[in-house]
């Protein structure tokens, strides 16, 4: 299984100082990409024409959305589609960030809803999961971390192809805090999730990938990405910077 290494750049960056770091990206990493590792970058959407532009035609390299409304098309004002990501390259999406079930109050039912919708129109979908402090320090990991699969991932055919799917484990606590989680930890809750998507989709489980993300670093990449059922990285602040996402890529 290839190593995913994404990049999700959130509500930062203009349109030229996107351009600038897909630009610097590629740059670095051209002919340098080990066979076993990819590149996804998931700009804000006013960025993904122009990243779409960029990466075209880089092996190894995807274009991803950060979030998008379940339906087909409609009366949905400042929303937008499936089919509207996929028209600009996107090949992947996220669903159920931290940010949008925190701040915007997206529950498990809609992050299920959209995982449906958007492996039904065609996008790798990306379901991010992962505990609050108080969930943790309350010994609810696993309560928590099962509810979100069980929910997010309900409806889905259990022979889905694990090409489709992709499960991100990021710990509420340790996204922008700089506290990253501890190996031990990681590696805990990456053997759970593994075992309960097994449990799930029997045939496709142990080769749906798991990310994990939360405060990810050049400095502490190569130990993370080591680890068992580690498939990739999701990287927000360190990703906004060529040189040190490409360190991350790299590491
Ligand atoms: P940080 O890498 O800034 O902790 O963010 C992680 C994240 O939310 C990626 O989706």
């Amino acid at each position: 299984m290839k190593k995913i290494m994404a990049a999700n750049w959130k509500m930062f960056k203009t349109h030229a100082q996107g351009i600038e770091t897909a630009t610097a990206l590629v740059d670095i990493l051209r002919n340098k990409l080990p066979e076993d590792r990819e590149v996804l970058v998931i700009p804000p959407f006013t960025l993904l024409h122009g990243v779409h532009n960029v990466l075209q035609g880089e092996p190894g390299f995807f274009l991803g959305a950060e979030n998008f409304y379940p339906a087909d098309q409609g009366a949905f004002t400042g929303e937008i589609c499936p089919e509207q990501l996929r028209d600009l390259g996107c090949t992947y999406a996220l669903a159920g960030h931290s940010e949008r079930r925190h701040i915007m109050g997206e529950d498990d039912a809609f992050v299920g809803l959209k995982v449906r919708f958007g492996l039904k129109q065609g996008l790798r979908m990306i379901l991010c999961i992962g505990e609050k402090i108080a969930e943790r320090k309350a010994g609810n990991v696993e309560n928590v971390l099962f509810r979100q699969l069980q929910k997010g991932l309900e409806g889905i055919d259990p022979g889905v192809d694990p090409e489709t799917l992709v499960v991100a484990y990021e710990p509420v606590w340790a996204i922008g805090t700089g506290e990253v989680a501890g190996l031990e930890e990681i590696l805990a809750v990456h053997a759970l999730v593994r075992n309960k998507l097994v449990q799930m989709f029997p045939d496709s489980g142990k080769s749906i990938p798991i990310l994990y993300g939360g405060s990810v670093k050049p400095d502490n990449c190569t130990s993370i990405i080591s680890l068992d059922n580690v498939d990739g990285v999701l990287v927000g602040g360190a990703s906004l910077a060529a040189e040190s996402f490409s360190q991350i890529v790299l590491a």
